[in-house]
């Protein structure tokens, strides 16, 4: 497996492996990698001949009171697990190499990015559909993974792949969590131990949604006052939001009619973690 630094790269080796007619399948992360990111990783080897993965802490989706610096850093480990999980090609370009002196062009979308994590990060999906679109022009995969556990983001990559006419299929993969159902995350290492076992309020809290939701109530208002009692009931959380939308187009919905979105983003002290579920009306 190679480690490429470099944009020029990146697409020698493509062109290497589309001359030998081989697929390549493309897996985005900011690295600091775990089983969520390996669930991806796993995937994208069973259907592609070559595998790609982009280790790259992108500066433009961070607002600037948020966690750039601090964010965690392991390139030894991320490569071992690329490695043992059979990745061909790890991507791990400094941010000058993707951003060149007066950088200046974004990718920006109207619909979707509005509410949920867009209404406290307000600059977040710009930055992540400009350098996804980025990875999608240097790597030109055929597939590309992008977990569930960010739903939102998932729905925002869907919409500009069509928007745009990127022609690369976008696979959705599910939700990969610890024994007691914390959603895996880079970013559950900032928990301290008593944070640690609050955190699993979210996941909790979820699961009685679903379970209302299973039953047969059809109100959102009741379904999210459910959620939101049972994060209260924890007493290091606090609420950023928790919402249940339409899983089309992101919007909030009153009566849930059609497949929804139920998701919630709660500070654990002062650690802001994500979680969801989507409910299918027809299961
Ligand atoms: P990052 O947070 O590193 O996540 C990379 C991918 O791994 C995302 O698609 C995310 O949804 C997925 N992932 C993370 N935790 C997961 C879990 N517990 N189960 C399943 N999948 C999980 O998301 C980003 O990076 C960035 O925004 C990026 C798309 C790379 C653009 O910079």
């Amino acid at each position: 497996m190679k480690i490429a630094g470099t944009v020029a790269e990146v697409r020698e080796q493509v062109k290497q492996w589309r001359k030998e007619g081989l697929t390549v399948g493309l897996v985005p992360t900011m690295g600091f990698l775990h089983e969520g990111h390996k669930s991806l990783i796993d995937r994208a080897v069973k259907e592609n001949d070559r595998v790609v993965v982009s280790v790259f802490v992108n500066p433009t989706q961070f607002g600037p009171n948020e966690d750039f610096e601090s964010y965690p850093r392991d390139m030894d480990k991320d490569s071992a697990l690329c490695e043992a999980a059979g990745a061909s090609l790890i991507f791990h370009p400094e941010p000058s190499e993707m951003y060149l002196d007066g950088y200046s062009t974004f990718v920006d979308m109207s619909t979707l990015t509005g509410g949920l994590c867009g209404k406290t990060r307000p600059i977040h999906f710009r930055g992540v559909c400009t350098v996804v679109s980025k990875l999608f022009n240097i790597v030109t995969p055929d597939r590309a993974y992008f977990g569930q556990k960010d739903a939102q983001q998932l729905a925002v990559i869907r919409h500009m792949v069509r928007d745009l006419n990127f022609g690369i299929e976008i696979v959705g993969c599910p939700i990969i969590r610890e024994e007691d159902g914390l959603a895996k995350s880079s970013r559950n290492t900032y928990l301290n131990a008593e944070e640690r076992a609050a955190a699993t309020i979210l996941s909790k809290a979820l699961k009685e949604g679903k379970a209302a939701l299973e039953s047969g109530e059809r109100d959102a208002a009741k379904v999210k006052q459910i959620v939101t009692d049972k994060i209260n009931s924890e007493k290091l959380s606090k609420i950023d939001y928790v919402e249940i939308v339409d899983w089309n187009n992101l919007e909030p919905v009153e009566k849930v009619m059609d497949d929804v979105l139920c998701a919630v983003a709660v500070y654990i002290g002062k650690t802001r973690l994500i979680d969801n579920f989507i409910f299918s009306i027809n299961s």
